[in-house]
């Protein structure tokens, strides 16, 4: 299973995706989470300790080596299908539940959309990730969601957009409605996010222009006083368990 994560910032992306993330590995499943946002955070959010840790987009050594290029050059000759299928063994790390965490990293845009050796790279990762892994995947990304490429998002079984109840969240979960549709990605669903009472879980339900909304997380205390102490949130938490267990019931293939 391949699921994506997207939504306005600060919704709770990156709290949603490592809660996913380690409720699956606790379940038995190999799990690697993806970090391609360019504010990466989900090491933290995992626990994971990514001092000198280096986001494969920043690996020039690799990238030469598979490209056949140095990075930051362009034009010139180079392999359009770097060879990746290693790269999510020998790059990540691992946490206490058996997440294994993946750095993309991101790349200066050069413009016009540029075709150098990194983003040939990520891009090749990325399409790995999404149609060959053999893991559950699960991606944590900006609320952007370009650097899937259409060959790619067809291969996601699912795009999780965060929203809290408020109208900006609403508003990006719309945009981020218009570029799936752009890229040919179908399998949408929301998840809310920080829900504190009836009255929000009804504004997300009215508002969500017919997204299905298959679950949500409440405003936790748990949640926040994790991130003050900066430690992962416990997922025997009943709150946090009972509704993260249903979101993952919900992602679940129905056959
Ligand atoms: N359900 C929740 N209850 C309480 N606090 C939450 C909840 N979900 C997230 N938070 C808090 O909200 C903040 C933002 O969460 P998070 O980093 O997961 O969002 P994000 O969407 O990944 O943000 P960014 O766009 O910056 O990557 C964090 O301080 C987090 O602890
Ligand atoms: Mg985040």
């Amino acid at each position: 299973m391949k699921i994506a994560v997207s939504g306005k910032g600060g919704v709770g992306k990156t709290t949603l995706s490592s809660l996913l993330a380690r409720y699956w590995a606790l379940s038995g499943y190999r799990v690697l989470a993806v970090d391609a946002d360019p504010d990466a955070n989900l090491g933290a959010a995992l626990g994971i300790d990514t001092t000198g840790l280096t986001p494969v987009a920043k690996m020039e050594e690799l990238i030469h080596e598979r490209t056949g290029a140095q990075p930051g050059t362009v034009g010139g000759f180079f392999k359009m299908n770097p060879r990746v299928d290693d790269l999510p063994d020998s790059l990540s790390r691992v946490n206490e539940d058996g997440v294994r965490l993946l750095v993309m990293g991101t790349i200066k845009k050069g413009g016009g959309g540029c075709i150098c050796p990194e983003s040939v790279m990520l891009k090749a990762l990325m399409s790995h990730l999404v149609l060959y892994e053999k893991d559950r995947v699960i991606m944590d990304m900006e609320a952007g969601i370009e650097h899937l490429g259409r060959g790619t998002a067809q291969g996601v079984d699912r795009l999780l957009i965060v929203v809290e109840p408020g109208r900006r969240s609403i508003d990006t979960a719309s945009k981020v409605l218009q570029l799936t549709q752009d890229i040919g990605l179908t399998k949408l669903a929301a998840v809310g996010s920080k829900v504190r009472n009836a009255k929000q879980e009804q504004f997300l339900l009215n508002n969500l222009d017919g997204i299905p909304l298959i679950g949500m997380l409440p405003f936790s205390d748990e949640i926040a006083n994790a991130d003050l102490e900066s430690r992962p949130p416990s997922l025997d938490d009943p709150e946090i368990h009972g509704a993260i267990e249903k979101i993952a019931a919900e992602l679940e293939p129905q056959d």
